[in-house]
C-alpha cells in the first residue's frame, strides 16, 4: 500500500478499502467479544506502554529534565488508563 499523501486524513483513509475493511473487522470483533475482554486487552496494552516508557526513562540522561517530565507525565497517564480499564464502572459513575 502506498503511503498517504501529505495532509491526507480521514477521507483518504476511507478510500483505502483494505484499511477500512480491516478497521471495521477489528472494531466488530472487539464489539463481539464484549467489554470485559476488550478492557482486559486495553489494560494489558496500557501496562506494556507503561513498561516501555519506564525503559525510556532509564535511558534518558538524568539532566534532561524536560524530556523526563514529558515521559513521566505519559507514564502517569498510561497508568491511569490502565486503572480505568480495570474499573470502568467506577469511571462511568464519576462521569455522570
Ligand atoms: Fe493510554
Amino acid at each position: 500500500m502506498r503511503p498517504a499523501p501529505a495532509g491526507a486524513g480521514w477521507p483518504y483513509q476511507l478510500s483505502q478499502p483494505r484499511l477500512y475493511a480491516a478497521s471495521f473487522g477489528l472494531g466488530a470483533l472487539a464489539g463481539a467479544i464484549g467489554d470485559r475482554i476488550s478492557l482486559g486487552f486495553v489494560a494489558a496494552t496500557e501496562e506494556q506502554v507503561g513498561h516501555h516508557l519506564e525503559a525510556h526513562l532509564r535511558k534518558l540522561p538524568i539532566d534532561d529534565k524536560r524530556s523526563r517530565a514529558v515521559l513521566e507525565q505519559m507514564r502517569i497517564d498510561e497508568a491511569q488508563h490502565e486503572r480505568m480499564a480495570w474499573n470502568p464502572v467506577a469511571v462511568a459513575s464519576r462521569c455522570r
